[in-house]
């Protein structure tokens, strides 16, 4: 009922709040430096100018379509989130759980706390696919993808935009280390969160990928084990050593899209971390038409970064983009409550979606014109 009460992803945002330590939720909620990266990109989305047409007959409205050759009942994408059983325990199975009953696809994160092959059984036949960080420790790496092969993950999301951490401050203040340890701060919040609390300290240890007894930062974790070296001709190697399809995510120009389709990728992922890596980034909204013209109409190009509603899904699509992707809004959703709070936050968007598009007299998401979602103008151009 709690949930049900939930009418936008910000309720969601609100319950979360509340049901997870600040440390916690401000891990997910927080960015980088003074989270501009972010608050921009979220008020180009706020600040996009919706008029359509009227008198169209709307009362079919067909969400469905195909994301590097899957069929999917909506182009939102659930993308990859680190240690998602912090935020809840039931954590990465919960997502994939509620992917699948509704039919999107999720993108496994390379820091996910549940084993691979168990969130592939949890998708079954339903897209997913595998985020891929380039650790220093290559040979690992490689393990890591030959796993993802053999459980069935048919894409591969190589993301480039963490070559280092980026200085994520509320991280930095609260003090927070991974796992989350128990200091005279942290036993005062347990007092307050005491379900969370207990499921943390009573389910199997935030175990992933490689590191079995880390303990610290998490920009400590990045700076040690991620490899700051790739180049271009890893990319060029992942393409030639993965036999499904490659996205490159984390792509924040048109001449890297090209870049990146001149290697042979399937798709790009316009995205700057949610604003979690570079500080004053450019909006992906704003790059996003630029990439579109760049690289023609026939290419996957996907979008994510301050996403969060249905409208601001709208847009994305209007300006090309063949998929929207978030991170924060289902998070939001799992830290509220669990595989259902999830299922509540794909409920708000596909509504939402919906709603938008019908109010813009389009039934199909091919219908859908950039003229329908005017952008404030770029004030460098
Ligand atoms: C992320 N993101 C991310 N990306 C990635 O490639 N690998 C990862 O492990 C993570 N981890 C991660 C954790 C958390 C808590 C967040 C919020 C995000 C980035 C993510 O995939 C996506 O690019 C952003 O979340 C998109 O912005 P929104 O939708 O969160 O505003």
């Amino acid at each position: 009922a709690r949930l049900a009460r939930a009418a936008t992803i910000d309720d969601l945002r609100d319950q979360a709040r509340r049901h997870t330590p600040r440390s916690v939720f401000d891990y997910t909620d927080g960015a980088a430096d003074d989270e501009s990266s972010l608050t921009r990109s979220r008020e180009l989305y706020a600040r996009a100018e919706f008029a359509g047409q009227v008198l169209n007959d709307i009362a079919a409205v067909d969400l469905s379509t195909t994301i590097l050759g899957e069929q999917v009942s909506m182009p939102l994408v659930l993308g990859p989130t680190g240690f998602t059983r912090m935020m809840n325990h039931e954590g990465e199975t919960a997502v994939a759980h509620e992917a699948r009953r509704a039919q999107v696809a999720y993108s496994l994160s390379t820091m996910g706390t549940t084993p691979l092959e168990r969130v592939a059984e949890v998708s079954g036949p339903n897209p997913h696919w595998f985020q891929l960080y380039l650790w220093q420790d290559r040979p690992a790496s490689i393990e890591l993808i030959e796993r993802a092969r053999e459980s069935g993950y048919s894409a591969l999301v190589v993301t480039v935009d963490t070559a280092v951490a980026g200085n994520r401050l509320r991280d930095v203040r609260n003090g927070l280390t991974i796992p989350p340890k128990l200091t005279p701060k942290t036993f005062l919040d347990m007092a307050t969160h005491p379900g969370w609390w207990g499921n943390l300290l009573t389910t199997e240890p935030l175990e992933f990928a490689s590191l079995s007894n880390w303990e610290g930062t998490v920009a400590e974790m990045i700076n040690k084990m991620f490899d700051p070296s790739v180049t271009w001709d890893d990319v060029a190697w992942l393409r030639g050593m993965w036999p499904g399809k490659v996205v490159l995510k984390g792509i924040q120009s048109a001449e890297d899209a090209v870049r990146a389709f001149d290697l042979g990728v399937d798709a790009v992922l316009i995205s700057q971390h949610g604003g979690r890596q570079i500080g004053r980034g450019r909006p992906p909204l704003r790059v996003l038409p630029e990439v579109r013209e760049a690289v023609g109409g026939e290419r996957e190009v996907f979008v994510d970064g301050g996403v969060m509603s249905g409208a601001d899904v709208v847009a994305a699509l209007a300006h090309g983009a063949d998929s929207v992707w978030v991170g924060r809004a289902y998070l939001y959703g799992l830290m509220a409550g669990g595989h259902l709070g999830v299922r509540r936050a794909l409920e708000i968007f596909r509504s939402e979606i919906t709603r938008t598009m019908q109010l813009l007299g389009v039934s199909r998401i091919a219908d859908l014109r950039p003229e329908y979602v005017r952008l404030p103008v770029d004030p460098t151009v």
